[in-house]
């Protein structure tokens, strides 16, 4: 682990909300639902009893069969897919106000969509980044703050681990993931909680086998190089663990702070210092 991550990142600004959760009196809405983590985000909601689910992707291709399947094992529960892209604010803004007409009240955001496109920077950039920021700005401002069912609601962004620590071969992704978790470190502070009583928590996967690593294989060629030395390198996990790694975080992490959940381990907290730049005297 490198040192700037080995500490607590804590201070007077990082407010811990501890409180119980009951997922069971809940309803979250998850981006990118159809991908392979966010299907297993969404079979590990139903485990464990979660009262409704909005559903958003701007892929529909599989999203019947996978609700007709999950509705055989989970009778009972509510399930409601959304077609939209999270880059367009109309598109994303619907979403939120569809998922509260459908369920009445909303708890839990998942911001999960991400594409892996060194060619083209600018989706990365918007679908990872903007988008992410958007919609923590309307789920604080608007749609947890004045829809939560209960005391307190939570917006989960998934990072990476090459948020952490990036890597050479992809280095927008990489910096789209920093982003998400400067992102949740800021607007976990005291401030931004008490005006809203909304947790923001990011959760940054390891390699895990999802559709997503066929995009190494269309890397630019400047990067196709390091990004095969990566592939054969690299071990993957079951997108399972990132469901798993869900559950344990709504339960029990704090606001403002960010977890890992890779190479089949269950999820555990990273300890980032707040003021890690050392200054170079002028001698
Ligand atoms: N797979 C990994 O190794 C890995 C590692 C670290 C982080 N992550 C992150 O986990 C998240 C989920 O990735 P995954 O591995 O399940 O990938 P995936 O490709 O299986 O799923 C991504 C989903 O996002 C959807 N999506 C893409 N663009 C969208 C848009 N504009 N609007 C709405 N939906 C859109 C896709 O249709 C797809 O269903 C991403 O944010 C990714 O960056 C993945």
């Amino acid at each position: 682990m490198p040192p700037i991550f080995s500490k607590w990142f804590k201070s007077k600004d990082n407010f811990i909300a501890e409180t119980m959760f009951p997922i069971s009196e809940k309803v979250a809405l998850v981006t990118g639902a159809l991908g392979g983590i966010g299907q297993e985000y969404i079979r590990a909601l139903l485990q464990n009893n979660i009262k409704g689910v909005a559903l958003v992707d701007i892929n529909d291709a599989c999203a019947e069969k996978f609700i007709e399947d999950l509705k055989k094992c989970f009778r009972g529960q509510r399930l409601f897919f959304i077609k939209a892209d999270v880059t367009d604010l109309q598109q994303l803004e619907d979403a939120y106000k569809k998922t509260i007409d459908h369920f009445h009240h909303l708890d839990i955001v998942v911001n999960n969509a991400g594409v892996l496109d060194e060619r083209n920077f600018e989706r990365t950039l918007n679908i990872n980044l903007i988008a992410t920021i958007r919609s923590t700005y309307l789920a604080f401002n608007k749609y947890l703050k004045d829809f939560k069912g209960g005391d307190e609601a939570v917006v989960v962004n998934t990072s990476s681990i090459v948020g952490l620590m990036p890597y050479d071969c992809i280095p927008t992704y990489s910096l789209t993931k920093r982003g998400v978790i400067t992102l949740g470190m800021v607007m976990g502070t005291k401030g931004h909680y008490e005006r809203t009583k909304v947790k923001i928590i990011t959760i940054c996967p390891g390699g895990t086998e999802t559709p997503m690593l066929d995009m190494y294989s269309d890397m630019p060629d400047e990067l196709a190089e390091m990004s095969e030395g990566l592939m054969n390198e690299s071990t993957f996990q079951s997108p399972e663990f990132l469901g798993k790694g869900l559950i344990k975080i709504l339960h029990e992490a704090t606001n403002g702070s960010v977890w890992i959940c890779q190479n089949c381990q269950p999820a555990t907290q990273v300890h980032i210092e707040k003021n890690n730049v050392l200054l170079k005297s002028k001698h």
